[in-house]
This record gives structure tokens, C-alpha cells and sequence, in this order.
């Protein structure tokens, strides 16, 4: 376990690249973000090796499906022992609380993993929402509306910017906590991130978490650049 609320994305390909790159962080424990391509490459395994290293997991598989086979998928994926999950808002509030009776009941009584939502993808776009999805309201009244669902069912919070995670915690309380990719360094590049704002910055607009990738993962020295990122986020 850690208390760190930094979360390094490892977006990895293969089993060796995230141990040689775990390696390099001897005692610290992380918490690192395991997505889609690393968890459907390397399955349960590359899960338990990080777990046995001490390390929390934010598995982001964002679950979308009818609500009987979410809350089972849950109860598995708790009883693997990751500290945080994810689900999409728009699968309805009785999907998002099925996840969470999946998550209770997987977990046997320990601590249950935190699920948050996600909301609109940040890939999705107004002129989407009209004519593809036929949403025809704001995107950012659709994300508010859609985080209040999550909060509804009982979500511990939402994935978002941190330039929205002010508004989010105006509407919904501190305790709903924003996780906020889109983080990068004064000295980075961007990337394909559109919108980036920096650890120290996103201090300030209240994210709970920060998700990193890149700025991390494809730095000369990764453990330097997490403890400047770390920093800056804790204000030290
Ligand atoms: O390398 P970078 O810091 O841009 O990585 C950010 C991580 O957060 C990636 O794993 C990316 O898939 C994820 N993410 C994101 N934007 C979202 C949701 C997730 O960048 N809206």
C-alpha cells in the first residue's frame, strides 16, 4: 500500500519493460495505473507480480455492460486485490451500483476497492454527442449530470481534467474525488494532450489524484522526475 496519490501510468507493452522499469524504484511503493493493453497482454499474472511488489493498482479497464455481469466482473476483479477500478457513467446509475455490490462482495470484508466513473471520453466532442449519440445538451452539463449519477450510486468519484475537478467538488462535495490525467512538467511537451496542466497547478484546482504517464515512463531519470512530479503535487 501507499499513500502516494500520484498515479503512474504504465503503458507498457510487455511484462519485462514494467518490471525493468518497477526496478529502478528499489523500496518506494507506487501507485501505477494499469490499462486495457498491459492487463489483456499480460492478464492476472503482471497484476499479482505488481501486488507482490508492494505497489496499489488503479485498473482501468472502464467496465460498460448490463448490470448482472458487471457486478460479477467486479467480484473478480476485487478479489484480485487492486486498489481502484472503473466503470462508464452511462452504463446507468443500477449498473454503476451493481459494481459496487460486485466490489463488496469480491473483496471478503477487507477494504473494497475505489470505483470511479468515467464520464464523457475526453475523445468524444459536442458535434459526437449531437449527431452520432444524440445528446443534444452541453458536454459539460452532460459530465456534471453524469457525475451526479455516479455519485448517486455510490462511486467514490469520476476521472476528469483537473481544470474541472473545482466544479466537481463545488457540485458534489471534496470527499468525491477527481483522478486527473493530463499531466505533464513545465518543460515537457504536450503529446497528443490537448488540455495539460502541471502537478503544482493541478494542486490548486483540487485533484485528489494525478495520473502520469509519459512525463514519467519517457523520462532520462524516472525516479528524479516522479519525486519532482510528487513535489509539486504534495507542495512540498
Ligand atoms: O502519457 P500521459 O501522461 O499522457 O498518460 C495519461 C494516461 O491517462 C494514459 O494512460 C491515458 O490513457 C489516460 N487517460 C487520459 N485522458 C483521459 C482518460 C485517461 O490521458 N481522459
Amino acid at each position: 500500500m501507499t499513500d502516494s496519490k500520484v498515479i503512474i501510468a504504465l503503458d507498457f507493452k510487455s511484462k519485462q519493460e514494467v518490471i525493468d522499469f518497477l526496478d529502478r524504484f528499489k523500496n518506494e511503493k507506487l501507485y501505477v495505473k494499469v490499462g486495457m493493453e498491459l492487463f489483456y497482454g499480460q492478464g492476472i499474472e503482471m497484476i499479482e507480480e505488481i501486488i507482490k511488489r508492494g505497489h496499489s493498482i488503479f485498473l482501468d479497464l472502464k467496465l460498460h455492460d448490463i448490470p448482472n455481469t458487471v457486478k460479477s466482473a467486479m467480484r473478480q476483479l476485487a478479489a484480485l486485490g487492486v486498489d481502484m477500478v472503473n466503470v462508464h457513467a452511462s452504463g446507468s446509475i443500477a449498473m454503476m451500483k451493481a459494481a459496487i455490490e460486485g466490489l463488496n462482495e469480491g473483496a471478503q470484508g477487507k477494504t473494497r476497492p475505489l470505483c470511479i466513473a468515467v464520464t464523457c471520453l475526453t475523445s468524444l466532442d459536442q458535434t459526437v454527442l449531437d449527431d452520432e449519440l444524440m445528446i443534444h445538451e452541453p458536454l459539460e452539463k452532460v459530465v456534471l449530470k453524469w457525475a451526479e449519477n455516479a455519485k448517486a450510486a455510490g462511486l467514490d468519484g469520476i476521472v476528469c481534467s483537473p481544470l474541472e475537478s473545482k466544479i466537481v467538488h463545488e457540485h458534489l462535495g471534496m470527499d468525491f474525488v477527481t483522478v486527473t490525467p493530463g499531466i505533464r512538467l513545465a518543460s515537457d511537451s504536450a503529446d497528443d494532450q490537448k488540455r495539460v496542466t502541471t502537478p503544482k497547478l493541478a494542486r490548486e484546482l483540487t485533484s485528489s489524484y494525478i495520473v502520469v504517464g509519459r512525463t514519467i515512463t519517457g523520462a532520462s531519470d524516472p525516479v528524479a522526475t516522479y519525486k519532482e512530479v510528487l513535489d509539486q503535487f504534495q507542495g512540498a
